[in-house]
């Protein structure tokens, strides 16, 4: 009788290690997200506020040059035109660093945003996003956003897609993301270690609960189905 209670006593006091092991994993976790979330935040507005408007201003007085020789006028315009980029390249990049209108106006707006900016000549990029009238949590709004900026990425750089869509779903008990695209297909028992996007994204999903599904194959496409159990996030 003692022995079975030791052992139990025993598996007792691992299961406390363990757990406790995995909350302060989880806190470092959740640590560093946060700072690396504020440190976008700060370059994303720094580009914003600081080089974009420097650069605009530049552009501004480059307009009030009148050149009357033709050659210095044609460098004007090639001037103007490299300044565009510039200015369209940090508007890019801090959008992609930290959204203001995911801050501003949420989830759906700034999904839709990203689908527009994605969508090109080479892929087309549906998005569908029900039952998202009020605002979530602010954890879980940047933590879905995320994903859906690294899925889309991997869209991009690997798929090869004409089309793929991106469809969030907030319902009673869960939330369902699923985002599919009609490219290359991969096998997903044998990634390459070497990317963090896929790992980063199981570890996010750690944090509040969600699981990460891939269906894919060589030459079929692929569909990621991430669920967020509600009931479970505080
Ligand atoms: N939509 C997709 N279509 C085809 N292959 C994909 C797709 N998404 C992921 N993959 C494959 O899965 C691998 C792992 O993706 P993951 O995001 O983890 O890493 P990565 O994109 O290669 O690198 P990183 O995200 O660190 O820049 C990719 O290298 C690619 O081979
Ligand atoms: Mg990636």
């Amino acid at each position: 009788m003692s022995i079975v209670h030791d052992i139990t006593e025993r598996k007792r006091m691992e299961d406390e290690r363990i757990n406790s092991k995995l909350t302060q994993q989880k806190a470092i976790l959740n640590a560093i997200l946060d700072t690396q979330e504020a440190e976008r935040k700060r370059i994303s507005e720094a580009l914003h506020n600081g080089l974009g408007q420097l650069l605009y201003a530049t552009k501004l007085q480059l307009g009030d040059m009148h050149p009357e020789k033709p050659l210095e006028k044609e460098l004007q315009t090639s001037i103007d035109n490299l300044l565009n980029e510039a200015i369209k390249e940090t508007r890019q990049l801090s959008f992609e660093l930290m959204p203001s209108i995911l801050r501003d106006f949420g989830l759906e707006a700034a999904i839709e945003e990203i689908c527009k900016r994605v969508s090109s000549s080479k892929i087309q990029l549906q998005c569908e996003v029900l039952g998202l009238k009020d605002r979530l949590d602010e954890i879980l709004e940047t933590a879905i956003f995320r994903i859906c900026q690294e899925l889309l990425n991997n869209i991009i750089k690997h798929s090869q897609a004409t089309e793929a869509s991106i469809q969030l779903l907030n319902q009673k008990t869960k939330i369902v993301l699923r985002v599919e695209d009609n490219g290359i297909g991969f096998d997903p028992e044998k990634l390459d270690r070497t990317g963090l996007g896929l790992s980063s994204i199981r570890n996010r999903l750690q944090l509040i609960d969600g699981t990460l599904d891939i269906e894919s194959e060589p030459g079929q496409g692929s569909l990621f189905t991430i669920k967020i159990n509600k009931n479970k996030l505080k």
